[in-house]
């Protein structure tokens, strides 16, 4: 039986109760995509879990997206291509180099977005297991988009509901000056387009659908599409829609993409954090979810 206990005013709850190690029933499955559905994001203590463990209890939720590996054909994949590699780490599990291109790509983390919204569909859900933590700092926020969104004003609401953005990695990149990227990886990265509001299926609630990757609104002038989202974000991030997590070793945090941004917070980069993720696909883009 799944235990919940909130661990924000607003959203976020510790789930006891269940080994995901093991293969879950039906009915506990529902109970957890229940439980996500209102609380948004999930932390799972004590889930000590293998790859093959967090792949396979992941799958249960839905398709998984592949990575595109470090991008580069002389960096080999340190782990499975179903999981996300969010350590500061390379094949070999040394730390990376300061002037590592993994390492610079990973340093976009630390901006708020949600996961893959660079993708026509994008991510549902995100599962980050935390195999090995720093001693001081490293940890993850999160920001409920439900309630940011709850708390604009009427007309705020009316004038943006209908707005379509256009998301892109190269954006969130480019805004910590990361820009090494091939005109290969250029083409396949160009913007694709995201509602800026969308209805949650599971909740009903509208949400917000920011990023760091959303660099323009259709329709709209650059300035305008800028000014626009930035404030947005800074709304949507003030503390009272913020949950710090601080990791603990074991630690399997779930978030629902749709609805939450999230980022990591700094830590001394001399200290391995291996944190591995696995990502459940949508079925469907933000454009067909209309506030
Ligand atoms: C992620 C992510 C933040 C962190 O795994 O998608 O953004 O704290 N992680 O590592
Ligand atoms: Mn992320």
């Amino acid at each position: 039986m799944l235990a919940l206990r909130p661990l924000h005013p607003l959203f976020v709850a510790e789930a006891t109760g269940v080994s995901l190690a093991e293969p879950l029933t039906a009915a506990g499955l529902a109970e957890i995509v229940a439980a996500l559905d209102r609380f948004a994001v999930l932390v799972f203590p004590d889930q000590d879990l293998t790859d093959a463990q967090q792949i396979a209890f992941s799958e249960r939720l839905g398709p998984l997206e592949t990575t595109v590996k470090a991008f580069r054909p002389d960096h080999r994949a340190r782990l499975d291509l179903h999981l996300s590699d969010v350590s500061n780490l390379d094949e070999n599990n040394a730390v990376l180099a300061a002037d590592d291109r993994r390492r610079m790509n990973g340093l976009g983390n630390r901006l708020w977005h949600t996961d893959s919204s660079f993708k026509a569909i994008p991510a549902r859900y995100s599962l980050l297991s935390a195999r090995t933590i720093p001693d001081a700092g490293g940890e993850t926020e999160f920001a409920d988009l439900r309630a940011a969104w709850d708390a604009l004003d009427p007309a705020t609401q009316a004038r943006i509901a209908p707005l379509v953005a256009e998301h892109s990695l190269l954006t969130s990149r480019a805004t910590i000056g990361f820009t090494d990227f091939s005109p290969e990886e250029v083409a396949r990265l160009q913007p694709v387009p995201q509602r800026l509001v969308r209805t949650h299926p599971g909740s009903g609630r509208r949400s917000l659908y920011l990023a760091s990757h959303a660099g323009s609104i259709r329709g709209m002038p650059l300035p305008e599409a800028r000014m626009l989202l930035l404030e947005l974000m800074e709304h949507a991030t003030q503390r009272q829609f913020v949950y710090t997590h601080r990791w603990r070793r074991h630690d399997l945090v779930i978030w629902d993409d749709r609805c939450t941004l999230h980022r990591a917070r700094p830590y001394d980069m001399r200290q391995p954090r291996d944190m591995r993720r696995t990502t459940v696909s949508d079925q469907v883009s933000s454009l067909e979810q209309a506030a």
